[in-house]
Parts: C-alpha cells; sequence; structure tokens
C-alpha cells in the first residue's frame, strides 16, 4: 500500500497511514523547518524538499506506484482568520498544483486510485462553496467520486479541531466501494446515509451536494467515531519544575485575570479552591477593540494553531488547593492534543514545535481513515483486481 504525501510538513499524515501497513514512497514540502522533523523522524530517502510549483514541471520525480495521494493543503486563504482568497489565493491555491500533477499522471493512466485532500471547515465555504465545488468538478472531470468527511479531532484527543476532508475514489474502483449518485439523481435512501450520521456531513455538505447535483458524488457508509474519554488533564506534563520560570509570575497572573470576564473569573475562583489540580486553557481573542482572555474548561483545548504574531499560543492554567497557576501548553503537550506518541521526535526550538504541531493533522483522525475507508478501498481494489469483480452499491 504505496501514497505520496503532499505538503507532508513533519510527517503526520505518515503517523496515521503507517500502523495499517501503509508505506510512504514520496514526500514533499517546501519548509525546511519541517524537513529537518520529518527526517529525524522517518529518515531523508522519501523527502523531497521544494515547492509543490516545481514538482508540476516534473513529475516523474513521483513515483507511479502510489495508489494514494495525500494533500493537507495550506489553510491560510481558506480560514476565516486569514483574507478568503480561497483557492485563488497564493498559499491555498497550492492545491491547483497537485489537481495538475494528477491531471497530468492521469494522461499517461499513472493517476492515485485515492486522492485524500485535508483542510479547515472554510473550505466548504469559501467563495460560497464555489472553491470545493469546483475542486469536485475537476475530480469528476478527471473520473473520480467524491465524498466529503467532516471530523473532529475531539473524538479522539481533548483537543476541538474540525476539519473537512475530501475523498477522491477512481471510477474504477469507486463503484465497488462507495454509494455512488446516479447521474442526475440522488436516491432518497443515499441521503439515510448522511441523516444516521450527521456529525460526518453537515447540512453545508449536503447543501453543496445538491446545488451540484451533476458532479461525482459517492459517500462511504461509515460510523462515527465513540467519543474519547480523555481529557485535557491526561495529556498534561505533570514533572514541569514549580521553580521553573515557564510559569508566569504574579504581575503576568493578574493581567491574564483581568482580562476575563466576571464569570470565568467565577469559575477560576471555584477551581483554585478545590483541594485537587483541575485544568482550563485560555486563548486571547479581540473582542469588539478589546483584548480578552477566554477560559475553557470543558477538558478540551481549543484548536491549536501556528503561533503567527505570537498571540495564538494555548494558555494553560493549573488551579487547586487554593491556589492556580499559568503557563502556556509545552509542545510536547502539544503533540499529545495531535495524538502524537511521546518518542515522536519534535524541534527542539519550542515555536518550530509550535508550528509545527499547530499546522498538522491530528493522527487518529487519520487512523481512523486508514481504518475505515483508505485502507479497505485498497482491499477492495486489489480484490477487485485479481479476480474481476465489481460489486455496486
Ligand atoms: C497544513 S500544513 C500540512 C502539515 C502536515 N500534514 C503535517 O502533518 O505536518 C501545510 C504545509 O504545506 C507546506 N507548503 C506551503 N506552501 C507550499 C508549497 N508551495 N510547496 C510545498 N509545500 C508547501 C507548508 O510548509 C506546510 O508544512
Amino acid at each position: 500500500m504505496n501514497f505520496v504525501e503532499f505538503f507532508a510538513g513533519v510527517g503526520l499524515v505518515r503517523e496515521g497511514l503507517s500502523p495499517d501497513g501503509w508505506e510512504c514512497v514520496w514526500a514533499n514540502d517546501i519548509s525546511q523547518d519541517k524537513k529537518d522533523t520529518y527526517v529525524k523522524n522517518y529518515g531523508e530517502n522519501d523527502f523531497f524538499l521544494d515547492d509543490v510549483w516545481n514538482v508540476v514541471k516534473s513529475p516523474a520525480l513521483i513515483p507511479d506506484s502510489a495508489f494514494l495521494y495525500t494533500a493537507s493543503f495550506p489553510c491560510t486563504d481558506l480560514s476565516v482568520a486569514g483574507g478568503r482568497a480561497g483557492l485563488a489565493g497564493s498559499e491555498s491555491g497550492t492545491l491547483n498544483a497537485v489537481l495538475e500533477i494528477i491531471s497530468l499522471k492521469k494522461k499517461n493512466g499513472n493517476q492515485p486510485k485515492v486522492v485524500l485532500l485535508e483542510n479547515v471547515k472554510g473550505f466548504l465555504t469559501s467563495h460560497q462553496g464555489k472553491d470545493v465545488a469546483n475542486t469536485v468538478k475537476i475530480f469528476s472531470a478527471l473520473g473520480y467520486y467524491v465524498d466529503l468527511i467532516e471530523l473532529d479531532a475531539y473524538f479522539f484527543t481533548p483537543q476541538s479541531r474540525s476539519r473537512v476532508f475530501l475523498v477522491a475514489v477512481d471510477e474504477e474502483v469507486a463503484g465497488s466501494v462507495m454509494c455512488i449518485k446516479e447521474k442526475n439523481r440522488i436516491l432518497t435512501d443515499w441521503w439515510s446515509i448522511f441523516d444516521r450520521n450527521p456529525d460526518l456531513r453537515s447540512v453545508k455538505v449536503k447543501n453543496i451536494i445538491k446545488q451540484n447535483e451533476s458532479l461525482n458524488w459517492g459517500i462511504f457508509d461509515i460510523p462515527t467515531p465513540h467519543r474519547t474519554r480523555l481529557v485535557l488533564g491526561d495529556i498534561i506534563e505533570t514533572d514541569i519544575d514549580e521553580n521553573s520560570s515557564v510559569w508566569w509570575n504574579d504581575e503576568r497572573k493578574d493581567h491574564l485575570f483581568n482580562q476575563m470576564s466576571d464569570s470565568h473569573q467565577t469559575i477560576l475562583n471555584g477551581m483554585a479552591i478545590k483541594q485537587c489540580y483541575s485544568y482550563g486553557t485560555v486563548y486571547r481573542r479581540m473582542r469588539k477593540g478589546k483584548s480578552t482572555a477566554e477560559l475553557r474548561t470543558d477538558g478540551v483545548a481549543g484548536c491549536l494553531r501556528t503561533p503567527r504574531g505570537g498571540s495564538s499560543k494555548q494558555i494553560l492554567i493549573r488551579a487547586g488547593y487554593d491556589d492556580w497557576r499559568v503557563r502556556l501548553l509545552t509542545s510536547r503537550e502539544y503533540a499529545r492534543l495531535q495524538g502524537v506518541r511521546d518518542d515522536f521526535i519534535l524541534p527542539e526550538n519550542a515555536n518550530k514545535g509550535y508550528f509545527a504541531m499547530g499546522d498538522a493533522v491530528c493522527v487518529p483522525v487519520i487512523q481512523y481513515l486508514s481504518n475505515n475507508v483508505l485502507t479497505p478501498l485498497f482491499n477492495k481494489w486489489e480484490m477487485n483486481t485479481s479476480n474481476g469483480l465489481d460489486q455496486r452499491c
């Protein structure tokens, strides 16, 4: 089971696929820092450091043996925090390079059988849904059937991180593994698959399909994951010295406290008087032109981000035994929130660690997709190619 990883970053897609036996035959990213971490964990052999647009000029660089291409392409132009240039933007627009590569491979009959894209939920709404619809249109024209699946990291780790996955399956395989839509007609029982698992495909997805019915849609009838029992307190590094300089001094603590609303201050005071530790996270946000500190105490961290501008690092509060203390989450704690094993080598520089993890995919989310979609797909394709079967759903 060979795959190729575009926008590989530090390799967390690979982390999620490897346990099922997927083998990365080629990986690409433009960032030297990301490459350094990737290579420390997986070695140098497969990594091609360059702008993906340069790969378009030499698609032969990519081994033809790859069954699967993955691309967790930059979200900068799709996220609500960005300028929302969408796929016309220079960063998120790098998806177009991957689509061109697939098209070039198709001309030689070497296209991947499956493509997995990952991005923020803004992908569904960018340019009023036109960006995602155009992407599906391109895949349809290339002979793929497409499913859109929404998954939140909180099913697997104590982090709220909602993402959309586009799975495109070559028509040669699609009919035997997906419930595919007949041309220009969506079957009523097709929608019941959506309604059984509303967490996996929101009304937004349904509307995109309804507005673009003529495209090649196919869906996987997969279960909604069970929600993890892990909470924030379970991923905390507990061996940090009480005298370490990572803990904030009283002046910084007071400043943070004063940025909280009255109700959040009351919650924090309540946590502090308990005779056990409890944990919360704080995000600084601008509200009506004022910098505020928002406390979250439901046992789930907010969505990790890359610390551009320095304001988006996640703050940890530990309260209990008539006290409360504050520090930033460590990059190892970031990694744990992304479901990364503790022996995964992180950058020594904490800031690079925050970048690596804030940008990355949540490993068990990829494992879930591997277990429920990608690996069964490969197995079915292998079985079909050996006995010529075509079982329509
Ligand atoms: C959302 S991150 C993907 C992270 C990755 N999946 C991981 O688990 O670490 C997007 C990646 O795209 C890379 N990137 C941005 N522009 C690129 C380009 N023009 N060519 C290749 N890679 C690019 C960034 O360096 C970043 O690592």
